[in-house]
């Protein structure tokens, strides 16, 4: 006897293109789907989908959503005519993050992280990957992993999460020595403690060159890490093209990607992530390639990048409608973005993603004529039902 059955529903399964299926209902045991059918199924609890729209759960890919404090005085500063880099360069931006996150505990992480995690649920994202990288010593980027375990103990999603020791200089060392630092203390402790399961840097003038990220990417693969980069954000480095020679999972900003670097990702099957909410908050003019990184077939992803500087943003349906309309990014892209490509941009597309048989039952159930809808009116729509682990979650109101 199946534990669930969804039945007359309208089934997205966003396996790799958003078609309808002609199957209406979704069978469910252990946490898995293990039936998808034309007909109603017998269960031990079963719900009628009232003919709504059944999506898998969303994937937030990129986020920096563990943090303590924020950074409204840059926010106005920027308001002011001052630019990101400009006050990243004058002592602010990253490493006032970074200093709060050094004052405060683990505990006080958590609590401050939480709300943030339980705004993305509230729309339905199951899955949302958090980085480190405002620590900068090893006490405090171990701190930040830790927090973000004990934060996935306390929140309905999974937390997948990634380690970003290289996100920035801290103001006492050089890149070089930082970087040694990363590679010789930092990630082997990660790897004990299997806090992570990617390896992040910041790929960038004000950051990290392309051979500090080539020599983390050699010791991080040697250690079984996945690798990825914030790439050609602010300039072109070329970052692109020898991250996705060697094997990054995703490349993630992407306003500076030129060609070479587009072929190269379509060679290697990198995801490339695109954060519309960095582009809008920063108000950055330089676009993403978009239409040659679709004519190129670089599957595409679409995050919110939620952090206290660039886009303190807990909304991925937000996020969705600024990459349509600000990136040009096709409504049928941008739901493929935060499902099945938001899954293969953390490495995880046999267990999420889509909804297909032997997958994780991770679902969302939505009152919509077609899913299109959900990048089109902003702010109207919240899932209806969200089942995480085969498990209904309670979603704080009341829905029908
Ligand atoms: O993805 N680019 C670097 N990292 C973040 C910004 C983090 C911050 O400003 O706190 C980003 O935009
Ligand atoms: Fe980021």
């Amino acid at each position: 006897m199946l534990d669930l059955a969804i039945n007359n529903v309208r089934l997205y399964p966003m396996t790799d293109d958003v078609t309808l299926s002609k199957h209406n209902s979704v069978g469910i045991q252990g946490g898995v789907i293990v039936s998808l059918e034309d007909q109603p199924q017998k269960a031990k609890v079963v719900m009628d989908g009232r003919q709504q729209v059944l999506l898998p759960g969303f994937i937030d890919c990129h986020t920096h959503a563990l943090y303590a404090g924020d950074r409204r005085n840059e926010y106005f500063k920027r308001m002011a005519g001052q630019s990101y880099e400009q006050i990243a360069k004058s002592g602010g931006g990253i490493s006032n993050t970074v200093k709060a996150v050094r004052e405060h505990t683990l505990e006080d992480l958590v609590e401050a992280s939480l709300p943030r995690v339980q705004a993305l649920q509230r729309e339905g994202v199951t899955t949302v990957e958090i980085k480190s990288g405002y620590g900068l010593d090893i006490e405090t980027e171990l701190k930040m992993l830790r927090g973000i375990r004990a934060l996935d103990e306390l929140c309905d999603a999974n937390l997948v999460s990634t380690f970003l020791g290289a996100h920035a200089i801290p103001t006492d060392n050089s890149a070089d020595q930082y970087l040694n630092l990363v590679i010789d203390e930092m990630l082997p402790l990660v790897a004990k403690e299997n806090l992570a399961t990617a390896v992040d840097i910041f790929v960038e003038h004000i950051a990290f060159d392309v051979q500090h990220m080539e020599c983390l990417f050699k010791a991080a693969r040697d250690l079984g890490f996945q690798v990825k980069a914030h790439a050609e954000q602010l300039s072109n480095s070329q970052a692109a093209q020898r991250a996705a020679a060697m094997g990054a999972l995703s490349l993630d900003h992407l306003e500076y990607l030129d060609q070479p670097g587009i072929e190269a990702m379509a060679a290697h099957g990198t995801v490339a992530v695109m954060l519309p909410g960095a582009f809008y908050f920063l108000q950055e003019t330089r676009r993403p390639p978009v239409e040659q990184l679709r004519r190129a077939n670089v599957p595409m992803a679409v995050a919110t990048d939620l952090n206290p500087g660039s886009s303190p943003i807990a909304s991925l349906l937000t996020c969705i409608h600024m990459a349509c309309n600000l990136f040009g990014l096709t409504p049928e892209e941008c739901l493929l973005g935060v499902t099945i490509n938001g899954a293969r941009a953390l490495g995880a597309e046999a267990v999420i993603g889509s909804i297909d048989i032997g997958k994780q039952a991770d679902l969302t159930l939505w009152r919509l004529e077609q899913p299109q809808m959900l990048t089109y009116e902003l702010g109207q729509h919240r899932p209806t039902a969200v089942i995480k682990g085969g498990k209904l979650l309670n979603l704080g109101y009341t829905s029908c």
